[in-house]
């Protein structure tokens, strides 16, 4: 039987389709991730693993797990966690859970999307803090979306998801991806392929959905900041890398940008200090995915992946 250790704690529903399959998952069960140290330890002879976006898979743990190691299967559609390249150069499959976290991202990209323009956050401190207020025509004036431009850097299916949702609440939509989407996706939206320049530049609020890699990294920095609207919004729901923080931080008090929403972070789960007193953000602790039927959606897939490999079958969505 393979080896398959579970390096993060996932829900039942998961552990529950490795044993039905005949299984016998070791599974950390704590909320708490393992230390890099218990990792390294726990990896050792698997087959298989199953793992979470707070493992790092490098060199190092694949040679603490040995070469009968056939499969990481991350319980997340993000991986950049996990160093693809050392895995191919190893023969071992990478797989991630693309599809059942689409909308749960989405509705975290719209809400941050109302949370900043509106200014909700900071309406709700004001009442948890019991700072006096009072109703005024001039009172906390937000921005308001109808007829405002989004900004959809990358283009995949949790941009087109939020497009669809900031397309109902009458804003149009333009992006930026390096894929060709659909045509008729596109026609439906109304949706018009820019260059990123121009998307900076004509977007009201600028989205952020496109993959954490080397050619991403920092993709939006301080010369960005530059060429977006002092009007417009940053909302980042796909990872912080992805943002130079610092810049951001700088472009706030600049006033280059008007706000930002963040459920991602450079650093995560540390939090640029420049970030934390603004009223002009809004920070959430990487709730994208954060829905109970979501999480068991995405362990189920990661679990059927790590099933069909074990069982010598091509993985239901491999990586690459
Ligand atoms: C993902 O799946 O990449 C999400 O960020 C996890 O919440």
């Amino acid at each position: 039987m393979s080896k398959i250790v579970v390096t993060g704690k996932i829900p039942n529903a998961g552990l529950e389709v490795l044993r039905k399959a005949g299984l016998n998952p070791q599974a950390w069960s704590q909320d708490v991730a393992m230390s890099r140290e218990e990792l390294l330890k726990q990896v050792q002879g698997a087959e298989i693993l199953v793992t979470l976006l707070t493992e790092k898979v490098d060199s190092e743990l694949l040679d603490a797990a040995g070469s009968q190691l056939k499969a990481v299967c991350n319980v997340a559609v993000g991986y950049n966690n996990i160093d693809v390249a050392a895995c191919k150069s190893r023969g071992v499959t990478v797989t991630n859970t693309p599809g059942v976290l689409t909308d749960a991202t989405a509705d975290i990209a719209l809400a941050l999307i109302l949370m900043v323009t509106r200014r909700l956050a900071e309406g709700e401190r004001v009442i948890r803090s019991k700072t006096p207020w009072q109703w005024g025509m001039h009172y906390m004036l937000g921005t308001g979306i109808t007829n405002r431009v989004l900004g959809v850097i990358g283009m995949g299916a949790i941009g087109i998801a939020t497009a669809r949702r900031a397309k109902a609440c009458g804003m149009s939509v333009i992006y930026y991806s390096r894929s060709e989407i659909d045509s008729k996706i596109a026609d439906d939206l109304g949706a018009r392929k820019v260059s990123l320049d121009d998307l900076l530049s004509e977007s009201d609020v600028v989205s952020i959905h496109c993959p954490s890699n080397e050619s991403t990294h920092h993709l939006i920095g301080a010369p960005q900041f530059k060429k977006m609207k002092p009007t417009a919004f940053l909302v980042n729901t796909a990872r912080g890398p992805i943002v130079d923080e610092q810049a951001l931080v700088d472009a706030l008090k600049a006033k280059e940008i008007a706000g930002a929403g963040l459920d991602v972070f450079e650093f995560e789960p540390k939090i640029n200090e420049g970030l934390l007193d603004r009223d002009d953000v809004v920070l959430i602790p990487h709730l994208g995915s954060a829905t109970t039927e979501t999480r068991d959606a995405m362990a189920m897939l990661a679990a059927n992946n790590a099933v069909a490999i074990s069982k010598g079958r091509s993985p239901l969505t491999p990586v690459g």
